[in-house]
């Protein structure tokens, strides 16, 4: 397809305070994410806006120096069920951790929203990082990294099986004959693995989209196979450096082709944070403002949260300590992050504000011209590097059930977008597109503020 016809898809990783850490200190921004009228407002402006996906991320266990959308949140499936009732286009896309549940449940809950929403479910597949989830979950500590993708990837394959344990047509229904299902078409899963044991069939019909949404982020090489192996479409984080990125991109697309798919059944989805102003110096104080509001207490435990080392004893004015990228928490904001910070020369402090504004994602400020020129630059970019076409916005919104099946093999890209009191955060992009933006993206970089 040539680039004039394709369209950039954009979705909203929504968090109700902001995504900035500290944007609900912003005069007029909402200061919960635990309020339904907040996020079906957001989730009915995204979906005036033409957004193709509305995301809520999860984690299991509270930290007081976190995100404060991560202090208190609503259960994601909870949340995307109320919000199916309000909306009527918008792919609706909530977390669920393989760690903590059980294929039969996520299952039944996804098939279910699925039936609710009308064909606008999706599934974001996360292995959990964090040890103190495990405490929540009986268990003394979480299992090592590269086991919890073993037990993601079974968990994905009994989920989908269980999808598949009706077939399209399963319920007649006929009131002639009193025959409520065809037989012939639900039958048993009879799953014994490692670690599950699951004899099925599911106990709902066929969802819409047969089979809802996968998205996946892990950036290791388990989870980039997971992706490879199971996903619709994969979150990235991407920090500047377009032959880093590029590289990431290729060897995800070549485990793609490995399992028998083709590079365009994965699109990949990085994020990014732009804060918009009516002039760019105007956004920049915007962001310098939002900066000086953030606190060493929530800037080390996002950094040390995401490098998956705690920073806590070392010098903030010191260069980054040299710790390896990989880790048992998350790789891939510790790769992006670290990786950044040695070629940038950063020190503690110039990590922790870079972190602390969008949690590792990629910052940008300016006009909203500026923004929308930014975004044009790696659509084109993405254009010439990424044949298939990575970015593409829905302007009529996501598919009903007619189309879902074809839609789970659109081409998007996504984020997260939240617009308040004038300015906005949003997730978008491509590694491919980073290679045009460095230059814009060194200008708008947040720098120290922090005390
Ligand atoms: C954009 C993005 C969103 C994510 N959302 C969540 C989330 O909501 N909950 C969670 O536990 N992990 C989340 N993660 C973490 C990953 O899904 C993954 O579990 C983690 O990075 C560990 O995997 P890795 O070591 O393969 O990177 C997210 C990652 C990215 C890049």
């Amino acid at each position: 397809m040539s680039a004039s016809k394709r369209q950039m898809h954009l979705g909203i990783f929504v968090l109700g305070t902001g995504n900035h850490s500290a944007g609900w200190r912003y005069e007029g921004a909402s200061a919960s994410n635990s309020s339904r009228p907040v996020l079906e407002s957001i989730a009915r402006t995204a979906e005036r806006g033409k957004l193709d996906l509305f995301f809520i991320s999860d984690g299991l266990a509270m930290d007081a120096g976190d995100h404060p959308s991560f202090i208190t949140r609503f259960e994601p499936l909870t949340l995307i069920a109320a919000l199916s009732m309000v909306t009527r286009h918008i792919g609706l896309g909530a977390t669920v951790s393989t760690s903590f549940d059980e294929p039969f449940h996520v299952a039944r809950a996804f098939a279910s929203i699925d039936h609710l929403s009308g064909g606008r479910a999706a599934w974001n597949v996360v292995t959990s990082a964090s040890e103190k989830a495990a405490l929540n979950f009986s268990k003394d500590r979480l299992a090592e990294h590269d086991l919890r993708y073993e037990i993601a990837t079974e968990f994905v394959d009994v989920v989908r099986g269980l999808w598949d344990t009706w077939d399209d047509g399963a319920l007649i229904a006929d009131k002639a004959t009193g025959t409520f299902i065809d037989k012939s078409k639900v039958r048993p899963l009879d799953h014994k693995g490692r670690f599950f044991s699951v004899k099925g069939p599911l106990n709902i019909e066929r969802c819409p989209q047969g089979h809802p949404v996968i998205i996946q982020a892990g950036g290791s090489p388990p989870g980039q196979e997971l992706s490879a192996r199971s996903a619709d479409l994969v979150f990235s984080v991407v920090n500047g450096d377009p032959v880093a990125a590029k590289a990431a991109y290729d060897a995800l697309k070549q485990r793609v082709v490995k399992h028998g798919r083709s590079p365009s059944d994965l699109p990949i989805l990085p994020g990014v944070m732009p804060i918009v102003g009516e002039t760019d110096e105007q956004a920049k104080e915007q962001l310098t403002r939002l900066q000086s509001w953030l606190t060493p207490t929530n800037a080390l435990t996002l950094v040390s949260q995401r490098i998956g080392h705690d920073i806590s004893g070392y010098p903030l004015d010191g260069p980054v300590p040299d710790f390896p990228a990989h880790t048992e928490r998350g790789q891939a904001f510790s790769k992006a992050l670290l990786d950044m910070a040695r070629r940038e020369k950063m020190t503690l402090r110039d990590l922790y504000n870079v972190t602390a504004a969008a949690r590792g994602h990629w910052v940008i400020c300016g006009t909203p011209k500026r923004i929308a020129d930014i975004f044009e630059e790696w659509f084109v970019a993405a254009t010439r590097l990424v044949p298939e076409g990575v970015f593409r916005l829905h302007a009529a919104g996501s598919p009903g059930p007619a189309a879902a099946r074809v839609a789970r093999r659109r081409v998007a890209t996504c984020g997260c977008a939240f617009v308040v009191s004038g300015w906005v955060t949003v997730c978008f992009g491509d590694e491919a597109g980073s290679r045009a933006s460095r230059s814009k993206l060194r200008d708008v970089r947040p720098r120290p503020t922090l005390p």
